[in-house]
């Protein structure tokens, strides 16, 4: 508890001067032309009033509305809007729409999304959207943001280890990354955390981006403008898709980006197929397309894909798309409405989207002051609250990779031991600690810093020359330093100069001469050292993990402001760690597997290995899931409503696959409903053997029982997070549903139920369900 207050001491509030200007909005009631406007009347529909308002607006004020930077209608009292902020683990400036350049400076920096992903708890994703969106409403209140629509979450799935964004997903499981993007959505947005109570007010928008199959930023000379991605109808179904999906209809969110990439020659902003039949038409959404931005530009000046921009502009419009993220349509809309490219009708659906969005958002009813958002104060950004979740977030997501001979949790009887912090990453600035896409955090910790509240004389010293890059390293003197001290912690892994926007990786090394310092430190230290990983993505450390001279790995993702005293707080013993990985760490030969194939299914016949746990099969570094933990814990399945599930309620289907008949119902078929009644309840007795407290995601996987191509090897079904004192046991309850959990795509892409045995799975025990179609 002590050490709890000292930290407490040092997240400060921070004090922010009264506003005085107001905030952008549109119909304010002081002028009383706005009165007369039916679309700045809140009580009427919002697309009667839309329709108002494109029935004042000229031709050439449409058209100025297409594009990210809206300028204002000063004749209809209109002010300029920016479409585009970024607030991916907190509100950032990497967008134009926000600035820190005033009373407010700085806001929350939680972790990379990575690492929030890796605590499997989606009800602190929720916690940490709500807080998000909390803030940026402060911080419009306060004058400083143009815009209220935000571009995440980013919510891709992670397919390939090099992907140099991959560390902005919740990772590489679509179950995983669906329940993150739906309890961020509904937490930015200002809905309940079940969902349901927003009826169309927004606190803040969120976007689920990219739309789709976008995971290949820049390798080896493809890069994402000009990479079109062959996908299958079967992963598109099964992969690709479902986050999505789930974004918008249980998550509810109010945006949509498009992508640069081509999705089976089609680039994502021009597919018709795409954004109105699938999105709007099959999953009901409502709110607004954006396109990434230059996207549209691109598809007719790099990919070609139309002989004229007026035709992008025709095409994209056409497609679905509402809003550019650049100033494409500013130069060619007008000559494409000129040319009669483009119709009427579909500017106007563009624009009746997007000022529905702005009307949600309450800028188009007075003064939002004086609305329950317009209460947030600037007090709220940076609270202690918001402060404390970054933390919380940290210490549940840092996960333990190796323990052995339980070296952790060090000894906490400072100033008697000694510590010595080396490497590249141990002081690393917060470029490197909060990862990308990341604004002016609150407070910012190093690494070095978090150790230095237990032990007050660490020393530290950088061992590579240059940072994580590490092409020269010092290892002499790092050694030197390793061998006056009782315990060592390395800090090595990655930074943004290695993994980013517009940079994948090449390998999964440790770059430079980091492995080598790390082998010789730990072979001069007199107890086996600790080894910390920053990085996103992953990195083939089995060298370290066979080291008996390495006695403990963490991974510790790019843990945010407050980071550095969440990873001390693990290693020595004031948290015990529970986070599993969510992404599987492969062995560095993977990367023969080259990037651009985005088949997730193995092709045993061609030696293809098939990525992520669902479809590899080949050895791995660690596993999806994997993270260890100061106590044991055991599992027990204690209840599953029915063995057998009897799916007779449709017809029955037959296909070979592989010279083997396979019997399967179609989901479509089967309905809503019956699927619903079909749902199994299963219940796991978990029991902490440890003598610490800890709060453990339980993981509940299924996998068929004879293994069959087309099958996933195993999937994740659910997941739920306990807190369990020492010794202390407790139910912990998970809805099936056969058709969401115990289906697969087929390769005309759609959902099936297999006839066959299946096995339910947490940890090493097993429950099998037979499904009798
Ligand atoms: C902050 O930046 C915006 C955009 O550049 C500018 O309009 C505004 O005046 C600035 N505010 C202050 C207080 O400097
Ligand atoms: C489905 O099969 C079960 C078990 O044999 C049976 O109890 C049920 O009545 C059947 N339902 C239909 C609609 O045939």
């Amino acid at each position: 508890m002590g050490i709890r207050f000292t930290f407490a001491a040092i997240i400060f509030l921070t004090l922010h001067t009264a506003h005085s200007s107001n905030p952008p909005f549109a119909c304010d009631w002081s002028n009383p032309a706005s009165k007369s406007y039916p679309f700045c009347n809140p009580k009427l529909p919002i697309p009667q009033r839309t329709k108002d308002l494109l029935s004042r607006l000229t031709l050439q004020e449409k058209l100025s509305q297409l594009v990210n930077t809206a300028p204002s209608i000063p004749r209809l009292g209109i002010p300029a809007y920016q479409w585009w902020s970024e607030a991916l683990h907190g509100v950032g400036n990497v967008g134009p729409g926000i600035h820190f350049n005033a009373s407010i400076s700085s806001a929350t920096s939680f972790p990379q999304v990575i690492l929030s992903a890796a605590t499997f708890d989606s009800l602190l994703w929720y916690r940490i959207g709500r807080a998000i969106g909390i803030e940026a409403r402060a911080i419009y209140n306060a004058a400083q943001a143009q815009g209220l629509t935000f571009w995440a979450p980013n919510i891709n799935i992670f397919r390939d280890p090099r992907w140099g964004r991959g560390q902005e997903t919740p990772g590489e499981d679509p179950l995983l990354t669906s329940r993150y993007a739906v309890s961020y959505v509904r937490g930015l947005q200002g809905d309940s955390f079940h969902g349901r109570k927003l009826r169309g007010h927004l606190q803040a928008s969120a976007c689920c981006k990219h739309f789709t199959a976008y995971d290949l930023d820049n390798w080896k000379g493809v890069d994402r403008f000009l990479f079109d991605a062959r996908v299958s109808l079967q992963d598109l179904a099964d992969t690709y898709q479902p986050p999505f999906q789930s974004c918008v209809q249980q998550g509810g969110a109010s945006g949509i980006m498009c992508a640069y990439n081509r999705v089976n020659g089609v680039p994502s902003c021009a597919d018709f197929n795409l954004l109105t039949k699938t999105v709007r038409k099959k999953w009901h959404f409502r709110g607004y397309i954006t396109s990434d931005c230059g996207a549209v530009g691109i598809i007719h000046d790099q990919q070609g894909f139309t002989k004229s921009a007026e035709e992008a502009v025709a095409d994209v419009l056409r497609a679905g798309m509402d809003v550019e993220c650049g100033s494409y349509l500013t130069d060619h809309a007008e000559s494409a409405v000129l040319q009669k490219k483009v119709s009427m009708s579909e500017i106007d659906r563009a624009l009746h989207n997007l000022f529905s969005i702005r009307m949600r958002l309450g800028l188009f009813g007075g003064n939002p002051r004086s609305l329950p958002f317009g209460m947030i104060g600037p007090n709220h950004v940076c609270s202690k609250e918001h402060q404390y979740l970054a933390l919380e977030a940290a210490r549940n997501g840092i996960v333990l990779l190796k323990n052995s001979p339980t070296l952790l949790p060090l000894p906490k009887t400072s100033p008697s031991i000694s510590l010595a912090v080396i490497g590249p990453n141990a002081n690393a600035s917060p470029l490197t600690l909060l990862g990308n896409y990341a604004g002016p955090p609150c407070k910012f910790v190093t690494i070095l810093q978090g150790f230095q509240h237990y032990v007050k004389n660490a020393v530290y010293h950088p061992g590579c020359d240059g940072g994580p890059k590490c092409s020269s390293a010092k290892i002499e003197q790092a050694v030197e330093v390793a061998k006056k001290v009782d315990y060592v912690v390395l800090v090595m892994g990655l930074d943004q100069s290695e993994e980013r926007e517009e940079r994948d990786r090449i390998h999964l090394d440790l770059p430079g001469k980091q492995l080598e310092l790390i082998n010789s430190v730990a072979e001069a230290s007199k107890k086996p050292v600790i080894l910390v990983l920053l990085c996103g993505g992953p990195v083939d450390i089995s060298s370290a993990k066979y080291n008996h001279k390495i006695g403990g790995i963490l991974w510790a993702g790019y843990p945010g402001e407050l980071g550095g005293i969440a990873l001390a707080q693990i290693i020595f013993g004031d948290h015990n760690p529970g986070g599993r990985l969510p992404v599987t760490w492969y062995p560095k030969d993977y990367i023969k597997v080259p990037m651009t194939d985005m088949r997730m299914r193995a092709d045993p016949s061609t030696g293809y290995p098939g990525r992520t746990y669902r479809f590899y099969k080949g050895p791995k570094v660690y596993e999806f899931g994997y993270g260890l933990s100061y106590s044991k814990y055991s599992y027990e399945f204690v209840s599953v409503t029915h063995d057998k599930l009897h799916l007779n309620q449709s017809s029955t289907h037959f296909t070979v696959e592989n010279s083997e008949t396979v019997r399967y119902k179609l989901v479509s078929e089967l309905g809503e409903q019956t699927c619903q009644s079909m749902s199994l309840s299963v219940t796991v007795r978990v029991q902490n053997h440890g003598s610490m407290v800890g709060k453990h995601p339980v993981l509940l996987f299924m996998r068929p029982k004879i293994q069959k191509s087309g099958n996933p090897l195993k999937q994740l079904v659910g997941f739920q997070s306990v807190v369990l004192d020492a010794g202390e046991m407790a139910h912990v309850g998970f809805a099936v549903s056969p058709c969401e959990h115990l289906s697969r795509a087929n390769e005309a892409g759609a959902m099936i139920i297999e006839e066959g045995s299946q096995v339910l799975l947490v940890d090493d025990q097993e429950h099998p369900i037979d499904i009798i179609v």
